[in-house]
Protein backbone atom coordinates (compact mmCIF):
# COMPACT_ATOMS: atom_id res chain seq x y z
CA UNK A 1 0.00 0.00 0.00
CA UNK A 2 2.82 2.84 1.14
CA UNK A 3 3.96 1.68 -2.64
CA UNK A 4 0.81 4.04 -3.78
CA UNK A 5 1.98 7.25 -2.29
CA UNK A 6 5.91 6.86 -3.00
CA UNK A 7 6.27 9.46 -5.21
CA UNK A 8 7.87 8.49 -8.39
CA UNK A 9 11.61 10.25 -9.02
CA UNK A 10 11.30 12.58 -11.46
CA UNK A 11 12.32 11.43 -14.95
CA UNK A 12 15.82 12.88 -16.36
CA UNK A 13 15.90 16.18 -18.40
CA UNK A 14 18.34 16.07 -21.31
CA UNK A 15 21.41 18.69 -20.87
CA UNK A 16 20.54 21.75 -22.79
CA UNK A 17 23.31 21.04 -25.36
CA UNK A 18 25.33 18.53 -27.11
CA UNK A 19 28.74 19.78 -26.81
CA UNK A 20 30.83 19.24 -23.69
CA UNK A 21 33.92 21.50 -23.92
CA UNK A 22 35.27 20.43 -20.81
CA UNK A 23 35.93 16.97 -19.38
CA UNK A 24 38.97 14.78 -18.60
CA UNK A 25 38.20 11.31 -20.06
CA UNK A 26 41.44 11.32 -22.33
CA UNK A 27 42.92 8.56 -20.07
CA UNK A 28 45.73 8.74 -18.20
CA UNK A 29 47.18 12.26 -18.44
CA UNK A 30 45.75 13.80 -15.71
CA UNK A 31 43.75 13.15 -12.62
CA UNK A 32 40.58 11.93 -14.98
CA UNK A 33 40.41 8.69 -16.49
CA UNK A 34 43.11 6.09 -15.88
CA UNK A 35 42.47 4.11 -18.46
CA UNK A 36 40.53 3.41 -22.18
CA UNK A 37 37.80 1.30 -20.85
CA UNK A 38 36.89 3.79 -18.07
CA UNK A 39 36.87 6.34 -20.43
CA UNK A 40 34.48 4.47 -22.71
CA UNK A 41 31.98 3.62 -19.51
CA UNK A 42 32.01 7.33 -18.95
CA UNK A 43 30.94 8.41 -22.36
CA UNK A 44 28.34 6.06 -22.89
CA UNK A 45 27.02 8.07 -19.64
CA UNK A 46 27.43 11.22 -21.40
CA UNK A 47 25.64 10.03 -24.15
CA UNK A 48 22.74 9.30 -21.84
CA UNK A 49 22.72 13.27 -21.18
CA UNK A 50 22.38 13.98 -24.39
CA UNK A 51 25.75 14.82 -25.53
CA UNK A 52 27.31 13.97 -28.56
CA UNK A 53 30.43 15.89 -29.69
CA UNK A 54 33.07 15.83 -26.88
CA UNK A 55 36.11 18.22 -26.48
CA UNK A 56 38.33 16.85 -23.99
CA UNK A 57 40.50 19.40 -21.75
CA UNK A 58 42.84 17.75 -20.04
CA UNK A 59 45.21 19.97 -17.77
CA UNK A 60 48.38 21.37 -18.82
CA UNK A 61 49.76 23.27 -15.16
CA UNK A 62 53.12 23.55 -14.37
CA UNK A 63 54.73 21.04 -11.90
CA UNK A 64 51.30 19.12 -11.54
CA UNK A 65 50.24 18.35 -15.26
CA UNK A 66 53.10 18.76 -18.17
CA UNK A 67 51.60 17.68 -20.29
CA UNK A 68 51.61 18.99 -24.10
CA UNK A 69 50.72 17.33 -27.33
CA UNK A 70 53.10 14.39 -26.94
CA UNK A 71 51.34 13.30 -24.27
CA UNK A 72 47.75 14.07 -24.86
CA UNK A 73 47.80 13.15 -28.89
CA UNK A 74 48.80 9.59 -28.54
CA UNK A 75 46.39 9.61 -25.46
CA UNK A 76 43.39 10.85 -27.33
CA UNK A 77 44.06 8.53 -30.67
CA UNK A 78 44.12 5.13 -27.96
CA UNK A 79 40.83 6.78 -27.31
CA UNK A 80 39.25 7.65 -30.43
CA UNK A 81 40.32 4.11 -31.50
CA UNK A 82 38.53 2.40 -28.83
CA UNK A 83 35.41 4.28 -29.85
CA UNK A 84 35.30 3.46 -33.13
CA UNK A 85 34.82 -0.35 -31.66
CA UNK A 86 32.19 0.92 -29.45
CA UNK A 87 28.31 1.43 -31.56
CA UNK A 88 28.86 4.98 -29.39
CA UNK A 89 28.93 6.98 -32.30
CA UNK A 90 30.18 9.80 -31.05
CA UNK A 91 32.65 13.12 -31.93
CA UNK A 92 35.49 13.15 -29.60
CA UNK A 93 38.19 15.54 -29.73
CA UNK A 94 40.45 17.45 -27.42
CA UNK A 95 42.12 20.44 -26.76
CA UNK A 96 43.64 21.48 -22.94
CA UNK A 97 43.07 23.39 -20.49
CA UNK A 98 45.38 25.76 -19.77
CA UNK A 99 46.42 27.53 -16.09
CA UNK A 100 48.16 30.58 -16.13
CA UNK A 101 51.81 29.77 -15.36
CA UNK A 102 54.80 29.48 -17.59
CA UNK A 103 54.16 25.96 -19.46
CA UNK A 104 51.20 27.58 -20.47
CA UNK A 105 52.83 30.65 -21.62
CA UNK A 106 55.51 28.81 -23.38
CA UNK A 107 53.05 26.21 -25.25
CA UNK A 108 51.35 29.36 -26.52
CA UNK A 109 54.21 31.01 -27.43
CA UNK A 110 55.44 28.29 -28.92
CA UNK A 111 52.36 28.24 -31.07
CA UNK A 112 51.84 24.75 -30.28
CA UNK A 113 48.58 25.19 -27.72
CA UNK A 114 45.76 23.29 -28.99
CA UNK A 115 42.55 25.37 -29.13
CA UNK A 116 38.76 24.88 -29.53
CA UNK A 117 37.41 25.04 -32.96
CA UNK A 118 37.34 29.13 -33.70
CA UNK A 119 39.95 29.46 -31.86
CA UNK A 120 38.37 29.72 -28.58
CA UNK A 121 41.38 28.53 -25.68
CA UNK A 122 40.36 27.34 -22.37
CA UNK A 123 42.29 29.24 -19.53
CA UNK A 124 42.70 28.16 -15.61
CA UNK A 125 42.80 30.56 -13.05
CA UNK A 126 45.10 29.40 -9.82
CA UNK A 127 42.48 28.33 -7.02
CA UNK A 128 44.53 30.30 -4.36
CA UNK A 129 44.39 33.79 -6.10
CA UNK A 130 43.69 35.41 -8.84
CA UNK A 131 47.20 35.53 -11.47
CA UNK A 132 48.83 39.05 -11.34
CA UNK A 133 49.24 38.92 -14.97
CA UNK A 134 45.65 38.09 -16.08
CA UNK A 135 44.49 40.69 -17.77
CA UNK A 136 47.90 40.62 -19.83
CA UNK A 137 47.24 37.29 -20.66
CA UNK A 138 44.00 37.88 -21.65
CA UNK A 139 44.75 40.46 -24.31
CA UNK A 140 48.37 38.96 -25.56
CA UNK A 141 45.78 35.42 -26.57
CA UNK A 142 43.55 38.27 -28.11
CA UNK A 143 46.86 39.34 -29.98
CA UNK A 144 47.03 36.38 -31.25
CA UNK A 145 43.32 36.03 -32.46
CA UNK A 146 41.94 33.48 -29.71
CA UNK A 147 39.24 34.08 -27.83
CA UNK A 148 39.65 33.23 -24.20
CA UNK A 149 37.12 30.80 -22.09
CA UNK A 150 37.64 31.18 -18.33
CA UNK A 151 37.39 27.52 -17.12
CA UNK A 152 34.47 27.55 -14.11
CA UNK A 153 34.84 31.44 -12.87
CA UNK A 154 32.01 30.29 -10.13
CA UNK A 155 35.21 28.08 -8.57
CA UNK A 156 37.47 30.89 -7.45
CA UNK A 157 36.56 31.56 -4.13
CA UNK A 158 38.36 35.02 -3.48
CA UNK A 159 36.15 36.20 -6.41
CA UNK A 160 33.55 35.94 -3.94
CA UNK A 161 34.62 36.12 -0.61
CA UNK A 162 34.76 39.88 -0.93
CA UNK A 163 31.27 40.08 -1.51
CA UNK A 164 30.39 42.92 -3.86
CA UNK A 165 33.99 43.57 -4.74
CA UNK A 166 34.44 39.91 -6.36
CA UNK A 167 31.24 40.15 -8.21
CA UNK A 168 32.40 43.51 -9.53
CA UNK A 169 35.17 41.52 -10.26
CA UNK A 170 33.33 39.11 -12.89
CA UNK A 171 31.42 42.10 -14.09
CA UNK A 172 34.86 43.86 -15.34
CA UNK A 173 36.63 40.18 -16.47
CA UNK A 174 33.32 39.76 -18.66
CA UNK A 175 33.13 42.96 -19.99
CA UNK A 176 36.63 43.01 -21.49
CA UNK A 177 35.64 40.26 -23.31
CA UNK A 178 36.75 37.10 -21.16
CA UNK A 179 33.94 34.76 -21.93
CA UNK A 180 32.69 32.16 -18.94
CA UNK A 181 32.50 28.56 -19.32
CA UNK A 182 30.40 27.61 -15.78
CA UNK A 183 30.57 24.08 -14.61
CA UNK A 184 27.28 21.58 -14.28
CA UNK A 185 29.04 19.99 -11.25
CA UNK A 186 28.98 23.29 -10.00
CA UNK A 187 24.87 23.66 -10.51
CA UNK A 188 24.93 20.30 -9.31
CA UNK A 189 26.18 21.13 -6.25
CA UNK A 190 29.07 19.19 -6.20
CA UNK A 191 31.33 21.39 -4.87
CA UNK A 192 29.31 23.23 -2.16
CA UNK A 193 26.60 26.42 -1.93
CA UNK A 194 28.78 28.47 -2.61
CA UNK A 195 30.02 27.84 -5.78
CA UNK A 196 26.36 26.78 -7.03
CA UNK A 197 25.29 30.28 -5.60
CA UNK A 198 27.97 31.57 -7.16
CA UNK A 199 27.03 29.76 -10.88
CA UNK A 200 23.51 30.66 -10.60
CA UNK A 201 24.33 34.80 -10.33
CA UNK A 202 26.58 34.45 -12.69
CA UNK A 203 23.33 33.18 -14.88
CA UNK A 204 21.51 35.68 -13.94
CA UNK A 205 23.88 38.20 -15.20
CA UNK A 206 23.62 36.76 -18.70
CA UNK A 207 27.56 35.82 -17.80
CA UNK A 208 27.30 32.19 -18.63
CA UNK A 209 28.80 31.93 -22.45
CA UNK A 210 29.60 28.09 -22.13
CA UNK A 211 28.32 25.12 -20.10
CA UNK A 212 30.79 22.63 -19.18
CA UNK A 213 30.96 18.96 -17.39
CA UNK A 214 34.50 19.22 -16.00
CA UNK A 215 33.66 15.41 -15.28
CA UNK A 216 36.47 13.73 -14.01
CA UNK A 217 35.08 10.52 -12.77
CA UNK A 218 31.47 8.21 -11.78
CA UNK A 219 31.43 9.75 -8.78
CA UNK A 220 31.19 12.91 -11.12
CA UNK A 221 29.02 11.47 -13.26
CA UNK A 222 26.72 10.09 -10.40
CA UNK A 223 26.20 13.85 -9.37
CA UNK A 224 25.12 14.84 -12.82
CA UNK A 225 22.87 11.79 -12.92
CA UNK A 226 20.81 13.19 -10.18
CA UNK A 227 20.75 16.89 -10.83
CA UNK A 228 19.70 16.05 -14.41
CA UNK A 229 16.30 14.98 -12.23
CA UNK A 230 15.83 18.08 -10.20
CA UNK A 231 13.57 21.19 -10.83
CA UNK A 232 16.55 23.06 -10.35
CA UNK A 233 18.41 21.46 -13.54
CA UNK A 234 15.03 22.34 -15.37
CA UNK A 235 15.15 25.99 -13.76
CA UNK A 236 18.86 26.71 -14.65
CA UNK A 237 18.65 25.20 -18.44
CA UNK A 238 15.20 27.65 -18.84
CA UNK A 239 17.00 30.27 -17.80
CA UNK A 240 20.30 29.74 -20.19
CA UNK A 241 18.26 29.13 -23.25
CA UNK A 242 19.30 30.82 -26.18
CA UNK A 243 22.93 31.95 -24.69
CA UNK A 244 24.63 28.99 -24.83
CA UNK A 245 27.64 28.65 -27.41
CA UNK A 246 28.44 24.92 -27.03
CA UNK A 247 26.97 23.75 -30.24
CA UNK A 248 28.03 26.68 -32.53
CA UNK A 249 31.45 25.20 -32.51
FE1 LIG B 1 38.82 20.83 -15.55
Amino acid sequence: MIRLFKKKPNEAVKLPIYTDIHCHIVPGVDDGSPDTATSIELLSRMKEWGLRRIYASPHVADDVFENSPDTLDPALEELQEAVKKTSLDMVIERHAEYRIGELSTRQIEQGIATTLPKDYILIENSFMQEPWDLENFVFNLKLKGLVPILAHPERYRYYNSTGSTGKQRYSELHHKGLLFQTNILSLAGQYGSTDRETAEWLISMGFVDFLGTDLHNHRHADTIEAYLRTNKARKHFDALKGRLLNDTL
